[in-house]
């Protein structure tokens, strides 16, 4: 056995530290835990106890939920993706190299970890197996046993993207969706007309439920929108290919989480989109078609909500949103301007510009009560660097009176007016500090505030897009 010795080990360290004793192999021995603690103490640092941990989007999307969900995935062994289809794009970045994923669990580039698609999910089979083969190329290739779809999750049709992008064209107000198809598809599913992607193991069962949707979608699509029919047999023949390609891929999502629970096995849910998006919570009807919070992680694959043991709230450290709607602190001077094109703000779905704006906590603590937030995720830190003042909402003002949630009231979601308190801002460039302490002790402050502000603790500060910009200050995997 061979032993070395270090002289700290510490929540606080940076990330790549504690790599640095997970990943050895040796067997370490601390001088203040002794070699009787160091042993357990260094492993809780690593492979940890079991635990079932959601990842969810506390704003309008675009968080940062893909670098984090990477990030965690070294403690995983199962990552989840539950709700949402390629409307999301969550971007990775390791070791100066970018990867962008909009349906496949952000857990794939690590080789010896199982990616799931829970029901929840609406599946473009198309760009899944456009992604797939994407990364093949960059000789990642994905068997059925790092990957398995939901046989319930529903599929999203060509039909439905054209019924998606017709409807925006044809709306006076429009909600700026993605245009993938994501509201029709999730419409069929709640009307009970959605084609799952269990039904490609049944090609009569496929076939009669197809020519039944061509049918009526084809009806909408010409006498509503005056737009071009779909045709069958095109469809038809293309999901047959689609077919042989993902069949060895489709399995009972839930059954074999609860396989994996019961052996102690780490779980960790991707949520997509953002607790602003969410269908019943968000700023409807300006919203994605799923519902977003950390509730949904257990409808969305078949879980228990008993066994979810944390909750990590991915919280940019000012505001964006892509598409339309209310956004109270938006900025449309030049501190706005500077916070989008510092934060490369573009979508990564649609390369649309993002709005940018301040952080608001109104939103920030309806994401604590409505998904059950036991710690938060602050990304983004570094956009922060030389502004002089900072602003954050803590609460809002309409017709005189002052409110603590966004009201579900559309018309007065738009013309809430934030209350804001400035935070003094901090010059120093902070992408290469990997500690809390040696953060501007403005910035510090600043997430103190935050969480004073939200009654939840950062778990994790991020200071720039790579994996290793991160500051790890708690384990989620680690039960308390
Ligand atoms: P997601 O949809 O929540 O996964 O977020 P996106 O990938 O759509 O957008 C987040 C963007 O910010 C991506 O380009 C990330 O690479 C980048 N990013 C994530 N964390 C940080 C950070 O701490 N600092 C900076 N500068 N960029 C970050
Ligand atoms: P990730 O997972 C940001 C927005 C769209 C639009 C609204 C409805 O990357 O954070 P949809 O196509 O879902 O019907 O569009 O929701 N939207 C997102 N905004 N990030 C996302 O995903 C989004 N997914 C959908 O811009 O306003
Ligand atoms: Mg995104």
């Amino acid at each position: 056995m061979i032993t070395r010795s270090v002289s700290k080990i510490d929540f606080t360290t940076s990330f790549d530290y504690i790599n640095e004793f997970v990943s050895c192999g040796f067997s370490v021995i601390c001088r203040i835990c002794g070699p009787e603690n160091s042993a357990k103490n260094i492993k809780s640092l690593g492979r940890t106890g079991m635990a079932s941990v959601v990842v969810v989007g506390t704003q309008w999307g675009d968080e940062g939920k893909g670098k984090i969900v990477d990030l965690l995935t070294r403690y995983a062994d199962y990552i989840v993706r539950f709700q949402g289809g390629n409307n999301a794009g969550h971007t990775l970045v390791v070791d100066g190299k970018q990867y962008i994923f909009h349906l496949i669990p952000s857990g794939i580039l690590y080789q010896d970890k199982v990616c799931m698609i829970g029901n929840g999910v609406i599946v473009d089979p198309g760009v899944l197996l456009r992604e797939i083969a994407a990364l093949k190329e960059q000789g990642l290739s994905l068997s059925p046993d790092r990957l398995m779809i939901s046989e319930k999750a529903h599929l999203i049709m060509p039909y439905h993207e054209s019924l998606d992008k017709a409807k925006e064209a044809s709306m006076a107000k429009k909600i700026g969706t993605t245009g993938r198809g994501i509201g029709p598809c999730y419409m069929d599913k709640v009307g009970r007309m959605g084609i799952k992607a269990g039904d490609l193991l049944d090609e009569e069962l496929f076939r009669e439920k197809l020519q039944a949707a061509v049918e009526e979608k084809n009806f909408t699509i010409t006498q509503r929108y005056k737009g071009t029919p779909v045709q069958f047999e095109e469809i038809y023949r293309a999901f047959q290919v689609y077919a042989e390609k993902l069949i060895p891929f489709i399995g009972n999502v839930s059954v074999e989480l609860d396989t994996a629970r019961k052996a102690g096995r780490n779980i960790l849910f991707e949520g997509a989109q953002g607790t602003q998006l969410d269908i019943d919570h968000g700023t409807y009807p300006f919203v994605t078609s799923s519902n977003t919070i950390a509730g949904n992680a257990c409808n969305g694959t078949g879980f228990g909500p008993a066994y979810i043991d944390s909750v990590i709230g991915i919280m940019k450290a000012y505001t964006t949103r892509v598409g339309e709607g209310p956004f109270p602190t938006e900025l449309t001077d030049e501190v706005g301007e500077q916070l989008q094109t510092k934060g490369h703000e573009f979508g990564a779905t649609t390369g649309r510009k993002r709005r940018c704006g301040w952080l608001d906590g109104v939103v920030a603590a309806d994401a604590v009560r409505l998904n059950g937030l036991t710690g938060l995720a602050l990304t983004k830190l570094d956009v922060l660097s030389g502004q002089p003042v900072l602003k954050m909402a803590n609460a809002y003002q309409i017709n005189g009176k002052v409110i603590s949630t966004m009201p579900s009231n559309i018309r007065q979601a738009a013309a809430v007016m934030p209350i804001y308190e400035d935070l003094a801002g901090w010059q120093k460039d902070i992408s290469e500090v990997r500690q809390f302490a040696d953060l501007p002790r403005e910035a510090q402050d600043y997430i103190r505030r935050i969480e004073d502000f939200t009654g939840v603790e950062a778990a994790i500060v991020s200071v720039g897009p790579d994996r290793n910009e991160t500051l790890l200050l708690r384990n989620p995997f680690i039960k308390e």
